[in-house]
């Protein structure tokens, strides 16, 4: 697997592979890579001929008083990991790298970047959107893929796509799970040995909404509330929980066949979210 660092070296890389006619997946990644992130690179591995992973801790979708300085940074393991499931290039460049002191352009994909953790986390999906445009003008691959854990990321991201006319197909890879049920992220690493114990209920309070929607009730208010009151009682502090359809992230009504469950909540210091998606 080759390292580089510069977007010229990528560059030069990518159009080699290009003059051989080779396509390229891109796996956009913050490092601290776990089996959710290797699960997207062996997709990836499937899908295109050429697989290129980025790890950049984006500042610009962190918010003031959160963990960007202390996010996990794990380069030589990651390595070693992109070079086990034999990702062809890691691009891993700096901040200076990706944004000029004076950049003047940012990519804000309007409304749904204000909901759920949007609305928690002002100025995230802005960032998440900008950084993903630009990696996706750099490598400009085929193909790109994202975890479905960030459900509401994806659809931002789907959204930016399509009305932008950035050529490139967006898959999302399903969660993978601890065998708690708990979805693998970075900042599990976080959770203490007693929040551990606890964070699959999150998980489990998405089963237990979807079961019973699943029965027939579609009073979502309701079931959004006692989702809440669930959470709160395991020791849980809630952001949200919702009942919504899953093309658009817009509140469910009961016509609405095809649903995700969104929820965030944080367990002590750490913030937390899941989803679950299904149609009835
Ligand atoms: O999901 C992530 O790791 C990040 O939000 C992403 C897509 C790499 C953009 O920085």
């Amino acid at each position: 697997m080759r390292i580089v660092n510069r977007v010229f070296e990528l560059r030069e890389a990518i159009k080699t592979w290009r003059s051989n006619g080779e396509s390229v997946a891109f796996v956009p990644t913050m490092g601290n890579l776990h089996a959710g992130h290797l699960q997207l690179v062996s997709t990836a591995k499937k899908k295109a001929d050429r697989v290129v992973v980025s790890i950049f801790v984006n500042p610009t979708q962190f918010g003031a008083g959160e963990d960007f300085e202390t996010y996990p940074r794990t380069e030589r393991e990651d390595q070693e990991k992109l070079a086990a499931e034999n990702a062809d290039l890691l691009f891993q460049p700096s901040v200076a790298d990706i944004y000029t002191s004076d950049a003047k352009t940012i990519v804000t994909v309007t409304g749904l970047s204000d909901l759920y953790c949007g609305a928690s986390r002002p100025g995230h999906f802005t960032g998440v959107a900008t950084v993903v445009s630009k990696l996706f003008n750099i490598v400009q691959p085929d193909i790109a893929l994202f975890g479905l854990k960030d459900f509401q990321q994806l659809t931002v991201i789907k959204t930016m796509v399509r009305d932008l006319n950035i050529p490139v197909e967006i898959t999302g890879v399903d969660t993978v799970r601890e065998s708690s049920g708990l979805a693998m992220s970075s900042r599990n690493g976080y959770l203490t040995d007693a929040e551990k114990k606890v964070a699959p209920k999150l998980y489990y309070s998405l089963c237990a909404a979807r079961d019973t929607i699943l029965t027939g009730n579609r009073n979502y208010a309701d079931i959004e509330q006692q989702a809440m009151q669930f959470l709160q009682q395991a020791g849980f502090q809630p952001d949200y929980f919702s009942v919504c359809r899953s093309s658009d992230l817009k509140k469910a009504d009961a016509e609405d066949m095809d649903l995700v469950l969104l929820v965030a909540a944080k367990l002590g210091k750490t913030r937390l979210i899941d989803n679950i998606y299904f149609s009835r």
